[in-house]
């Protein structure tokens, strides 16, 4: 199977695209009502985060049903109308498989709890707990019911790791995937699978809270290997993509080269980990360049020369908005947008577009913790405050950092919360709707421009398979990028500041065709003056 390299993801989150009921809650009819919008933008495949049974703990990545439709969201039918409907819209669904970890309300546990050895053995149980920390704080062991023994939960309390060493542990899973595989689902996006490999002994382990003692462990290629035969492996077409968690090159270019038989792609993290003080996701810092510039191009060229792949993303519903991070947001809005999106869609990969990005959207202003909904940013503030933070230190930091940030409503128009709902939204909308909405923007700069970009990738071969080198290494402004393909060359130059910045073009390229560009009037020079975020591709 070979995924097709020309084409652009768009993420979904359903919960906050376009509710259709009144009940505050986007839906799948919501989403059928808007793949005009979506062909219109270009993209060829639409990823949807979990709208499966769920009580909702984490947003439905507490999965207490594979294979149904949570009734929040609809009904199976019109799971299968949305399917049908995309397809007309030259569109492919992406499913989001949370297959480390199910809700301790799916049946499973609670058969597990109630005593049954068969069940119990599909989670990771312990008569001590070990030194990990649960990535939404604490320890990341809880008592399982009163046996005296303890479940592994590397997320929140109710979800629990399941155990894939045990056979019917896999077998379950396959079986999932293969459930919507049967109802014409060709994309799967694997939540946190370089997790799933945990070794037979568990043992303590106090770096980085633990993580290297269950993190890309060597198992974990040989359980992707099983996956892949036993579900996708044989489709034709599609495209699967895995999240991978504190992951190295190495790791990802054995998950994602063809040759290993695993993933087409991987999503890594450690460029959205520029602006964390030391590591540490629960601080305010600003975006360090050269750290993002050296990340870009370690992880482009090594994938490149392994021949890994990578999914290439500024956002998604984990992630404060790009632009708040990376942009001065007040006078540069738009450039910010244009730069950043050239910035991933020239480059080696597969871009993802998380729904809002090709309008601008920006973090909401919220103004106390009660808006926000979601468990780590609730739990995160409480471990601030006990950390010694005063409540603003605290909210300051959950304001810049929320994973809610991405999750408000879509702003469709100026209409009362941004005419995503006519009721009362689960989230509240950003403030910014009344000025950054998708009416507005159809007559601005940004949504263009991600049109543009995605039709230069299904186009030009150069763009979709050229390798990647990096290029003015040691700019301390630009992130530049060269690709080539078949004698062809592309420069991409990326100005990341609200200065201007001068490049020595070279010879070549002065006599370079301009590809792209987020400015007006470019006359190419050997002095070329970046304006403040401009992107200019320039092809030979
Ligand atoms: C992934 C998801 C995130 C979720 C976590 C646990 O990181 O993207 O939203 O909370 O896995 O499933």
């Amino acid at each position: 199977m070979t995924f097709d390299k020309r084409q652009v993801v768009y993420q979904i989150y359903p919960k906050s695209y376009k509710d259709t009921t009144g009940n505050g809650v986007g839906d799948l009819r919501g989403i059928i009502e808007k793949l005009p919008y979506l062909q219109e933008l270009g993209v060829d495949v639409i990823w949807l985060n979990p709208f499966y049974p769920s009580p909702q703990r984490d947003n439905g990545y507490d999965i207490s049903d594979y294979t149904a439709v949570n009734p929040l969201f609809g009904t199976m039918a019109d799971f299968e109308e949305l399917t049908q409907a995309a397809k007309k819209h030259g569109i492919e669904l992406m499913l989001d498989m949370v297959l480390n970890h199910c809700s301790t309300e799916h049946e499973w546990f609670q058969r597990a709890l109630a005593g049954d050895k068969y069940y119990q053995d599909f989670f990771i149980l312990r008569d001590q707990p070990t030194d990990w920390v649960s990535k939404f704080g604490g320890n990341a062991w809880a008592p399982f019911g009163d046996t005296g023994l303890y479940y592994l939960h590397l997320f929140d309390v109710t979800q629990a790791d399941l155990n894939w060493r045990n056979p019917h542990v896999r077998e379950e899973m396959f079986k999932v995937v293969n459930f919507w595989r049967e109802k014409g689902v060709k994309g799967f996006r694997f939540d946190v699978i370089n997790l799933i490999g945990k070794d037979e002994a568990l043992e303590d382990c106090p770096i980085s809270d633990g993580k290297p003692a269950y993190t890309d462990r060597p198992i974990n290629h040989d359980y992707l290997k099983m996956l892949n035969q036993a579900t996708f492996g044989q489709d034709q077409g599609g495209m699967t993509v895995g999240e991978m968690s504190f992951t190295t090159i190495p790791n990802c270019v054995q998950y994602s080269n063809p040759a290993s038989q695993e993933l087409d792609m991987v999503f890594n993290f450690h460029h959205l980990k520029v602006d964390y003080e030391d590591g540490q996701k629960w601080t305010v810092k600003a975006f360090d360049f050269e750290e993002l510039k050296n990340l870009f191009h370690t992880w482009g060229e090594g994938m490149s020369a392994g021949n890994g792949w990578s999914a290439l993303f500024w956002n998604n519903h984990d992630q404060p908005r790009a632009l708040n991070r990376f942009v001065d947001v007040k006078n540069f809005r738009a450039e910010g947008a244009t730069m950043l999106a050239a910035a991933i869609h020239l480059s080696r990969g597969t871009p993802y577009i998380y729904m809002g990005e090709e309008i601008g959207m920006i973090d909401p202003d919220f103004e106390s913790m009660a808006d926000y909904v979601d468990v780590e940013s609730i739990n995160a503030y409480q471990e601030l405050l006990a950390s010694g933070k005063s409540e603003k230190e605290a909210f300051a930091i959950i304001q810049t950092k929320s994973r809610d940030n991405s999750r408000t409503p879509m702003q469709w128009d100026g209409s009362e919360h941004a005419g995503f709902t006519t009721g009362t939204p689960w989230l509240k909308a950003g403030q910014s709707y009344p000025e950054i909405n998708v009416e507005k923007e159809k007559s601005g700069k940004i949504f263009r421009f991600y049109q543009e970009l995605i039709a230069l990738r299904k186009n030009l071969p150069l763009i979709a398979e050229g390798d990647y080198q990096a290029a003015f290494q040691d700019s301390d402004k630009v992130y530049a990028f060269e690709r080539q393909l078949d004698g062809q060359k592309l420069l991409v130059l990326n100005n990341f500041f609200s200065q201007e910045a001068t490049i020595q073009l070279p010879a070549d390229y002065q006599t370079g065709q301009v590809l792209i560009t987020n400015y007006d009037g470019v006359e190419l020079a050997e002095h070329l003056v970046l304006k403040p975020y401009q992107t200019l591709a320039i092809v030979l």
